[in-house]
């Protein structure tokens, strides 16, 4: 267990634990990250989601500095920039990734997005293989991988990827790259949790809220607990991102757990991974 409210661990392949509650930090504004992520550590959330292309993670170590924890206290993770897939790029993007955390390793890096017809993934892979070998990263993984894209990483290279963050929330339930993650020991983190808020509203959500005196978010936040994904919603708001750490001292029925999971249409809040190709060049 991480904290006093006693978030679970789940232990990734490299045999680092990640706790299953963390703070993501997307569109967090540069200048605001620091007392944002200042106020996630202070409520308790031990770990922490940036990535290069979010512009943030100087923030981020600002206030991991400032926070008088100790390093290994706090859940690391941050992202390969889409522009960098070519080896060298990738290495020297890490480096920087490191400099703006005030960190001597992150415990988490991915690939943020595969880019098919950039077509250099498993050359990027190589570079986070070597990054890992060298314990500036506990462990590597990749984000937005479909099913096709882990299969040929993982026949062209060593190194099984120790998570697949993708989007996963009520509406998108993504359950076939779920299925091939847990087939191959790989923990899926769910982002766009919350869907960006836009399933807060449903009515199946709404109602089971109210049957049990929660919020919609923390309904939701609990369904992908209970599914044994790893989550961590975003917010800039003091009273949410309390909200939504509050997660573990209530349970869904197995009725509950149904409905919301039979809310699965397919709708994705971003883009699909076989279609994203902006490297922002
Ligand atoms: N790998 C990837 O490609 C990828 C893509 C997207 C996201 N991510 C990661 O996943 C994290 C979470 O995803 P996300 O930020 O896209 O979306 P999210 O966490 O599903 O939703 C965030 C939105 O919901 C609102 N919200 C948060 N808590 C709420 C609550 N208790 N009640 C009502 N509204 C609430 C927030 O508003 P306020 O902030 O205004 O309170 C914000 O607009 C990201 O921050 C990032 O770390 C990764």
């Amino acid at each position: 267990m991480s904290t006093e409210q006693q978030i679970p661990d789940l232990l990734l392949n490299s045999g680092v634990s990640i706790p299953q509650l963390g703070f993501g930090t997307f569109q967090i504004p540069p200048e605001q990250t620091r007392d944002v992520v200042a106020q996630a550590l202070d409520i308790g959330y031990r770990h922490i989601d940036t990535a290069q292309m979010y512009r943030n993670e100087r923030g981020v170590g600002e206030a991991l500095a400032e926070s008088g924890l100790d390093r290994d206290d706090v859940f690391v993770t941050s992202k390969l920039n889409n522009a960098f897939h070519a080896h060298d790029d990738a290495l020297a993007a890490f480096d920087k990734t490191l400099k703006e955390l005030h960190l001597e390793h992150v415990d988490l890096f991915l690939i943020h997005w595969p880019l098919p017809k950039v077509d250099k993934y498993v050359e990027a892979w190589g570079a986070l293989e070597e990054i890992y070998r060298s314990g500036r990263a506990r462990a590597i993984g990749v984000s937005n991988f479909e099913p096709h894209h882990l299969r040929r990483l993982m026949d062209e290279s060593t190194v099984v990827p120790a998570v697949n963050q993708i989007e996963v929330h009520p509406w998108l339930g993504n359950e076939d790259v779920r299925a091939v993650d847990a087939e191959h020991g790989i923990v899926t983190e769910a982002w766009s949790p919350l869907g960006r808020g836009a399933v807060l509203e449903d009515p199946t959500i709404v109602r089971i809220a109210g049957n049990l005196d929660r919020t919609p978010a923390q309904v939701v936040l609990r369904w992908h607990i209970e599914r044994g994904d790893v989550i961590f919603p975003k917010s800039v708001t003091p009273e949410r991102i309390k909200e939504n750490f509050a997660l573990f001292d209530f349970e869904l029925s197995e009725a509950d757990m149904a409905d919301i999971t039979a809310l699965d249409r397919g709708e994705r809040v971003g883009s699909h991974p076989d279609e994203m190709n902006n490297t922002g060049r």
